[in-house]
């Protein structure tokens, strides 16, 4: 999803450091996310959160847990602040950080997150651009150095290409899954997920009638 600029996104972003933190500054917070947050509860990552529904509904929901987006189009993160702006209330467990979900490895250290999400990622079909995909083998092993052992890793798509893709990967990966883990049609068995906050690309998709695949799956036990 390419944007069109958006000129006031830039400004807006530099008037709100306490919501979205520049890369330079989710550098220097590595290790010490619980100060930033000035509390010692589970981080969740979202990497490439859009215009930010996901994450937002997310961070509301579960008050106990910590919420981070990582979006790399700054006007994406102009309308993602917007919209956290618009809340009546500003959930305080909820960063945005404007940068590269390439780079988690140096905004986090081993153990500092809990969960990852995946989120309708970017395809990238042409084979020559396998390594751009946010889950070919080089990201998981990136995931891997922030989560902990068997920490989690969310992902789902209405791209069947990219999720047997990601599922091959994840496999080759070492990563396991349970059964019941694991959906080729998530809105028809939606139990297996009761807690399924949808996304934008999510609704759009599924109201032109695709199906979106999903799984839950850990990172291996002895990595
Ligand atoms: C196809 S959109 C999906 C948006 C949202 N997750 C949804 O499901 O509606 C993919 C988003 O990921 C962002 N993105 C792509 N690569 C990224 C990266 N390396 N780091 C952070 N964000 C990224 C894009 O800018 C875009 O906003």
């Amino acid at each position: 999803m390419r944007l069109r600029n958006k000129k006031w996104a830039n400004p807006l972003i530099e008037k709100n450091p306490q919501i979205v933190i520049k890369n330079e500054q989710a550098l220097s917070n590595k290790g010490e996310w619980g100060k930033v947050f000035q509390n010692n509860n589970d981080i969740y990552i979202e990497i490439g959160s859009g215009k930010g529904r996901f994450i937002i509904e997310n961070a509301i929901k579960n008050p106990d847990k910590n919420f981070i987006g990582i979006e790399i189009q700054e006007t994406a993160v102009g309308i993602i602040l917007q919209n956290i702006l618009a809340l009546e209330i500003i959930p305080q467990n909820l960063k945005i950080i404007f940068g590269d979900g390439a780079s988690i490895e140096n905004y986090f250290v081993k153990n500092e997150i809990n969960k990852i999400y995946l989120n309708h990622s970017d395809p990238w079909p042409k084979a020559r651009h396998e390594k751009r995909r946010l889950t070919y083998r080089t990201f998981l092993e990136s995931y891997k150095n922030v989560l902990p052992k068997e920490g989690q890793l969310e992902f789902k798509t209405d791209n069947r290409q990219l999720f047997d893709y990601s599922v091959e990967s994840f496999r080759d990966f070492g990563m396991t899954w349970d059964e019941s883990k694991i959906s080729y049609d998530l809105h028809s068995e939606i139990e297996k997920n009761p807690a399924n906050i949808m996304t934008e690309y999510e609704e759009k998709f599924s109201n032109k009638g695709q199906l979106e695949y999903w799984i839950l799956a850990k990172m291996p036990k002895d990595k």
